[in-house]
């Protein structure tokens, strides 16, 4: 089976350390063409903007050619074919498929279907290990180191998979967790036993402002509406955070405020004009990291 990164666990500490430095070549050399013989796929089942377009821009920059659909029901997929028969077409085409789908464990399946490797751009609730990587990319750019960091993580803390991916990641490096989420979307047992077994500290509370002051990360995220089953419990909890620049006086004067985006009101907009903002950049880092992937997943050492 081809290698593939569908869980931020399919690569190593080394393996993400690598594509981290590759990463950064990129970032100074941004257009390349190593991939000028390759096809790769963009296939998203469920709305994006920044994941498929960086993944298309990296692919673009790497001299590859990019096929693929934002909208599965203009495929043959709203006639009733499976996803299995869907990869297995698509990777007769391409030399690398790049999915996002609403069901976890679905790029899971697509990777054991397929004939190329797969990379998972977000499968429900569960992982999107991409944005790990451009996570970890922007972290160290940041702070000058990855370990020991000490990182807040705030809002949806229950369905949002890219709090569970980092937090995996960064159990390589030594963090300091807080966990600042209301009681309806507390982080998962599962990822608290994770971090209790590698004897990683967390806390955990529901008040952020007064919880900022040692954060060398403060990682914002969005209440997900798409993977609530109940309008009304999504209401309740909807405004839980709304970060200002007022509630900054006391941070690090090396903090930095990330966020997968899109944001919503969790980050006001005067948040925007402080020296803590770097969320516009993490996402520039995502085009750099994405090329990183996908070289690396192509055997270009
Ligand atoms: N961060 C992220 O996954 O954004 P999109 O949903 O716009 O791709």
């Amino acid at each position: 089976m081809p290698k593939c990164l569908i869980s931020i666990h399919d690569f190593t500490k080394e393996e993400i350390l690598h594509v981290l430095d590759i990463a950064r070549e990129f970032e100074k050399n941004k257009s390349q063409t190593l991939l000028r013989d390759k096809v790769i796929a963009c296939i998203f089942f469920e709305p994006s903007t920044r994941t498929r377009l960086s993944f298309e821009t990296a692919s673009n920059r790497l001299g590859a050619r990019v096929i693929g659909f934002s909208d599965a029901g203009n495929t043959s997929i709203s006639k009733g074919e499976t996803l299995k028969d869907t990869i297995k077409m698509v990777s007769n085409y391409v030399d690398l498929i790049v999915m996002r789908h609403p069901l976890e464990g679905s790029a899971r399946y697509a990777s054991e279907v397929a004939s190329v490797p797969v990379i998972n751009a977000g499968d429900g609730a569960n992982q999107h290990p991409s944005q790990t990587l451009l996570d970890l990319y922007t972290i160290r750019q940041t702070q000058g180191r990855l370990e020991n960091i000490n990182i807040n993580m705030v809002g949806d803390l229950k369905y949002g998979r890219t709090v569970h991916s980092l937090l995996q990641a960064l159990s390589h490096f030594s963090p300091t967790f807080t966990f600042t989420a209301p009681d309806e979307l507390k982080m998962p047992q599962e990822y608290k036993d994770f971090l209790s077994r590698k004897q990683i500290p967390f806390t955990e509370t529901s008040e952020l402002e007064g919880n900022i002051s040692g954060n060398d990360i403060l990682y914002m995220t969005r209440v997900q509406q798409e993977r609530f089953t109940d309008p009304m419990e999504y209401e309740k909890v909807k405004n839980v955070y709304s970060l200002t620049a007022s509630m900054l006086k006391n941070a690090k004067p090396t903090m930095k405020i990330l966020h997968p985006l899109p944001r919503i009101n969790e980050i006001s907009q005067d948040v925007d004009d402080t020296p803590y903002a770097y969320y516009f950049k993490q996402a520039e880092n995502g085009v750099y990291v994405r090329m990183a992937i996908i070289a690396y997943l192509l055997g270009y050492k």
